[in-house]
């Protein structure tokens, strides 16, 4: 029998990545989604990819009852926890928003997993726990700085809720970079809705013509061209990450309780590589100018990522012009879905 992993927010960008890599490791995802950031083609891609129609809830993780009802259809190994709101800037105009979703819905998460006895459970978390750090790469031992955002404090309280857990729930604590990307295939991928504030959203759509022109935030920042520095992965490999991370507390090898893991390339590329890369691997030409910084960015982050690579296994094989072909086939293919619409 295959072990049931409950995806709560399994068809967003990266938990629809996951649902297919855990289908292919073996494991029978279940899904749990209310939709107020995704659409349900998400399912449809995920379905052309697996073969079938995996168990699907449109419910909010908020609501005990409805959770309950998910652990009672189902005996559930593991959970990797994704459900949560992510944009910084909005988190700074309605922090009630994200402190109720991101932090009510990891509580009624764990409520119903003690109630019904799972005790494993992946935790998304983000680099923006860091902060601007003083050196980089960041190590997962790297201190916390004070949060820029009420996102970013919903990230570090949910990792602190997690470890005062530690009693009863072991946690895969994973610190994202910046995933970007889609599946090779482009049945799945980002859906930013609205104006995009992330760079490869809002590149992909300038070339697509659906904007005029990118404007990278800053050029006279220390750095090697002036622009700002990421640690871009693929979300295939940030995907396949998670599979790892559910064989792990499934398999009983933690080394402890809460464990944290770094999950980036370990490499950093400023703004202008990134588009440079997207042109010359598509061989197509980015609107862009040069305008001022935007308030609150980091300067420059990428990961360390020994430990990830030697406890949990894992480490990332794609490079910036797959994530860059990538995104841009997945582009194509939203354009192709929205005019048969
Ligand atoms: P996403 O918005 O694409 O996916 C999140 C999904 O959760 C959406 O489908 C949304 O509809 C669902 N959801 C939100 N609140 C819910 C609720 N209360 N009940 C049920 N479903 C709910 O985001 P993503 O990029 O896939 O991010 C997944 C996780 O990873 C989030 O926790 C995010 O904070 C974290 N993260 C993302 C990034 C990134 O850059 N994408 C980086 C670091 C960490
Ligand atoms: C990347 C780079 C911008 C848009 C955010 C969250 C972080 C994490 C990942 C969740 C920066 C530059 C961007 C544009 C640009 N998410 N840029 N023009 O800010 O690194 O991280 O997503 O946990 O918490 O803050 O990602 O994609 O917005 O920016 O020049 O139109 O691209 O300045 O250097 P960021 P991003």
């Amino acid at each position: 029998m295959r072990n049931k992993v409950l995806v709560t927010g399994g068809l967003g960008f990266i938990g629809s990545h996951t649902v297919v890599c855990l289908h292919e490791a073996g494991f029978e995802p279940i899904i749990v989604d209310n939709l107020s950031n995704s659409e349900i083609s998400a399912l449809q891609g995920i379905e052309e990819l697996i073969g079938y129609s995996p168990a699907f809830y449109q419910s909010d993780i908020s609501e005990f009852p409805f959770l309950s009802k998910i652990f009672e259809d189902h005996e559930i190994s593991a959970v990797i926890h994704f459900a949560a709101f992510k944009a910084v800037g909005e988190s700074v105009e309605f922090p009630l928003k994200y402190y109720k979703n991101n932090m009510g819905g990891l509580i009624t998460v764990l409520e119903t997993m003690k109630a019904y006895n799972v005790n494993s459970v992946v935790f998304s978390s983000s680099c923006t726990v860091y902060g601007e750090p003083n050196q980089v790469p960041v190590l997962e031992i790297t201190p916390m700085k004070e949060a820029e955002s009420p996102y970013g404090a919903t990230k570090q309280m949910g990792e602190r809720i997690l470890r005062d857990n530690a009693s009863w729930c072991n946690t895969q604590c994973l610190r994202y970079f910046n995933p970007i990307g889609a599946h090779p295939t482009g049945k799945i991928g980002e859906l930013p809705l609205g104006i995009p504030n992330n760079l490869i959203p809002y590149l992909t759509q300038t070339v697509a013509g659906i904007r005029k022109e990118l404007t990278v935030f800053g050029g006279d920042y220390d750095t090697t061209d002036g622009t700002c520095i990421r640690d871009y992965i693929h979300v295939m490999d940030l995907a396949e990450a998670h599979v790892k991370a559910v064989e792990r507390l499934i398999g009983n090898q933690q080394l402890g309780s809460f464990e944290v893991f770094n999950i980036g390339t370990g490499k950093g590329s400023s703004v202008l590589e990134v588009i440079n890369t997207f042109e010359e691997i598509n061989q197509i030409k980015v609107p862009y100018k040069i305008g001022p910084r935007r308030s609150g960015d980091v300067v420059k982050v990428w990961a360390e990522t020994n430990k990830v690579e030697n406890i949990l296994g894992w480490k990332a094989h794609r490079n910036l012009s797959n994530m860059m072909k990538d995104a841009w086939n997945w582009q194509l293919e939203l354009a192709k879905k929205t005019s048969n619409t």
